[in-house]
């Protein structure tokens, strides 16, 4: 979406972090940003920060885990700027632990932010996308965690693997239809994540602050500017940019791990099991 002036976008998690980021460079290229949170008095405060600029914004608070919460957030968005360009599946809640023995709570907590999140996201607001016919742009946000598995945080990986899936089919599909994709897969962003504790519910626990021996706070502290995501997502917009990184340093990880998976298909070549089996090849879509 190469104007992006005067289009529309949706943040969720645009309070704080890599979506306040977006809200801000969204913002000053011209958008109107609706900003969608959990927390209502940073997204407010947000807005004001933008609407002091001179900039277009407005917030609405909303639950991501709800579809009925995510459903009302895209019919306040309609009715304060009309229609609906971009949407920013953004919010996320960092979960630590091993898959077997993190406790069903933060599982699904997890599971409900980070994946459902993103699939309600989906639902309520591509059909508005799609609906006036001037195209648009979805981002989703997942992490380097969704590129490679990281040790001890099995239930996040599990979300944001999802997340990078769901993402690459959703731009297959809507190739043809002036809807663009990106999944941001983030390496280490100084945000307030490491405190995501703070909004867990009273379904799933409540309220919990990071334990003693949790030091991801201070190391995402020295991580890369949120604002400078913000930048890197509009210009992945701008460009049709589908994978979104933050730090190149990185693509060691992803080169280890398709080095790996490539080993799998040596392996498959000349085990015994399949020795002479005919295969009908392709796959389904
Ligand atoms: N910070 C990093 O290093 C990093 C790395 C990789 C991926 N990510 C991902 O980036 C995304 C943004 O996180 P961040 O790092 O900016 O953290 P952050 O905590 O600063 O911002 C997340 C925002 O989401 C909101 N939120 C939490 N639960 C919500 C819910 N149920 N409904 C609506 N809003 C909710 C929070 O109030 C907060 O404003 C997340 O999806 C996270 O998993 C972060």
């Amino acid at each position: 979406m190469k104007d992006v002036s005067g289009k529309v976008a949706f943040i969720t998690g645009g309070a704080s972090g890599m979506g306040l980021g977006m809200a801000r460079s969204f913002a000053a290229a011209g958008m109107k940003v609706m900003i969608g949170d959990i927390e209502l008095e940073p997204a407010q405060k947000a807005v004001d920060e933008l609407k002091a600029k001179g900039l277009e914004a407005a917030c609405v608070q909303v639950d991501v885990s709800s579809m009925e919460s995510m459903q009302a957030a895209a019919d306040k968005t309609i009715a304060t700027f009309g229609k609906v360009h971009v949407i920013s599946n953004n919010a996320g809640v960092a979960v630590g632990g091993y898959s077997e023995s993190c406790s069903m709570r933060n599982w699904k907590w997890v599971m409900d932010v980070n994946l459902w999140g993103v699939i309600y996201g989906l639902q309520a607001f591509v059909p508005l996308i799609a609906s006036h016919g001037e195209g648009g742009h979805v981002i989703s946000t997942a992490s380097m965690a969704g590129m490679v598995g990281l040790r001890g945080a099995g239930p996040y990986n599990a979300t944001k693997f999802a997340v990078v899936g769901m993402m690459e089919t959703f731009a297959a599909d809507h190739r043809k239809d002036n809807i663009g994709a990106s999944v941001l897969c983030p390496g280490i962003v100084a945000t307030n994540i490491g405190h995501s504790g703070r909004n867990r519910p009273d379904e799933y626990g409540g309220a919990v602050a990071p334990s003693a021996k949790d030091n991801t706070a201070e190391m995402l502290a020295q991580g890369l500017n949120a604002d400078v995501v913000g930048d890197l997502v509009l210009e992945a917009v701008q460009e049709d940019q589908f994978y979104i990184f933050t730090d190149p340093g990185l693509k060691h990880l992803v080169e280890t791990r398709c080095k790996r998976i490539m080993a799998g298909y040596d392996w498959a070549s000349n085990c015994n099991a399949l020795d002479g089996v005919e295969q009908i090849g392709g796959l389904p879509g």
